[in-house]
């Protein structure tokens, strides 16, 4: 019935999500309220885990992408489950530094990382650099000189794959900002490069080449390619790349239309793509990194908010606002995403209207969707807008000078503040 299985309806008729009333919640907590499901995004941990285990022998490490939804509380998480973190700026690795995340377990990802940046995660002793550019190379391996250290990097490398999802968020084709292409010998002088560095140890190569992806074919392909290029540096250069990072990008359910496969699926094929490919080439498997955001992330929230104005223009649409919109949730306007919505205090009614959904931002474009089935909303009701635990908070803004909301972690039945809700004098914080 809706589009993520920890959200019910309970006996009152309102929706609950792990077991909780969300009217509750936004009563005790107000709205707009990201709230996010604990148990949703540790199972979605253990079965990254598990089926790398079970398919690949446990030679491989997930590593959650925190740019999905980043907070200390969700690192906290994610390093009791296991896992290691994706980080993309310093502001996300001092989260986890400050959560206590072991610093061991991340990667530090980015196209354009500044010295500061760089030097952070070289203090921080973070586990692996993933370079993306010469230039980057040069200064690594000048501050790593410096401070007297030698990190492992991996390159990114655009592996020439269409990931067929919304071009805004494809990454792995050669016109990319992201990485180094392959077609043009740039990876391998590159690589060249490394090897020849004292301060840097090039531990491994990386793609990534998109996000919400359905198809697993490009993901197989990318990592044929990868290993293709592994097995050339090894014959032209005698060095065997051992680690192998295949990126994130799972594709998720945020309306029912929408056909993910279950990522054991993904593992059980890519497995079988890279021990085959291994085999033919003559390769030791190499060590798997896996960067999951969305998938661990966004089926876990859901936003709450209070509806307000209610607009029905005769023959044209119905507005239904609501106390947030495109400060908290930027993805209609960015991408159109769609997103399922329901009144959550009359969840077991039908829904018998199609709405636009607008937020409160001075801008047209503001909507959280349109065409949106929903049951007669009004003001006062409470509106849930599901799927939202993925770059939701993380994309956030204060556009408007909007308060950004409180990040609510449900688990057992029990309900805890993890992010608190912004004042007026944090709007101001800054100013002088
Ligand atoms: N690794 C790298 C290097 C990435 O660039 C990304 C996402 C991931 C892992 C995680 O991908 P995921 O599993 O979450 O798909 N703001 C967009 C999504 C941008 C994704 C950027 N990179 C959205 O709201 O759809």
């Amino acid at each position: 019935m809706f589009v993520s299985n920890n959200l019910d309806i309970n006996e009152k008729g309102n929706l609950t999500i792990g077991g909780i009333d969300t009217t509750e919640l936004a009563a005790e907590y107000g709205t707009p309220l990201y709230v996010m499901d604990e148990a949703v995004i540790r199972e979605s941990c253990q079965r990254f885990k598990n089926s790398i285990d079970k398919y690949y022998g446990g030679q491989g490490r997930v590593c959650y992408a925190s740019k999905a939804f980043s907070c200390m509380e969700m690192c906290r998480v994610i390093a009791d489950e296991g896992l290691g973190l994706e980080v993309v700026s310093a502001g996300e690795m001092y989260t986890a530094m400050k959560a206590g995340f072991p610093m061991e377990k991340i990667g530090f990802q980015g196209n354009n990382k500044t010295d500061e940046e760089l030097e952070l995660a070289l203090e921080f002793g973070v586990g692996n650099i993933v370079v993306d550019n010469i230039s980057e190379l040069d200064r690594l391996e000048k501050l790593a000189a410096e401070k007297g250290k030698r990190p492992h990097i991996m390159f990114r490398i655009k592996p020439g794959i269409d990931a067929h999802t919304h071009a805004f968020i494809k990454t792995g084709q050669i016109d990319s900002k992201f990485g180094f292409a392959l077609e043009t010998g740039e990876a391998f002088d590159a690589v060249k490069r490394a090897l020849s560095c004292k301060n840097v140890e090039l531990a491994g190569l990386h793609c990534h080449i998109g996000s919400q992806i359905f198809d697993i074919t490009p993901l197989e392909e990318a990592a044929e390619v990868m290993l293709g290029f592994i097995a050339k540096i090894k014959n032209e250069l005698g060095y065997e790349v051992k680690g192998l990072n295949l990126g994130g990008g799972f594709g998720i359910k945020y309306v029912n239309s929408d056909d993910p496969k279950p990522f054991e699926m993904y593992m059980e094929r890519v497995s079988a793509v890279v021990k085959s490919k291994c085999s033919e080439l003559g390769l030791s498997q190499p060590f798997i990194y896996l960067e999951p955001g969305r998938s661990i992330a966004a089926s876990a929230g859901i936003t709450l908010y209070t509806v307000g104005a209610r607009k029905v223009i005769p023959n044209i649409r119905t507005y239904i606002s609501v106390d947030g919109g495109m400060a908290d949730n930027p993805r209609y306007i960015l991408y159109q995403s769609e997103y399922d919505a329901v009144v959550a205090n009359k969840a077991s009614e039908e829904r018998s209207e199609k709405v636009t959904i607008a937020g409160k931002c001075c801008e047209s474009g503001d909507l959280i969707g349109e065409n949106m089935p929903l049951q007669h909303a009004e003001a006062g009701d409470i509106l849930a807008v599901c799927a939202t635990g993925a770059y939701n908070y993380s994309m956030s803004s204060n556009y408007n000078r909007l308060c950004k909301p409180a990040v609510v972690f449900v688990k057992d039945g029990k309900s805890r503040i993890a992010v608190k809700r912004e004042t007026l004098d944090d709007i101001i914080r800054n100013d002088i």
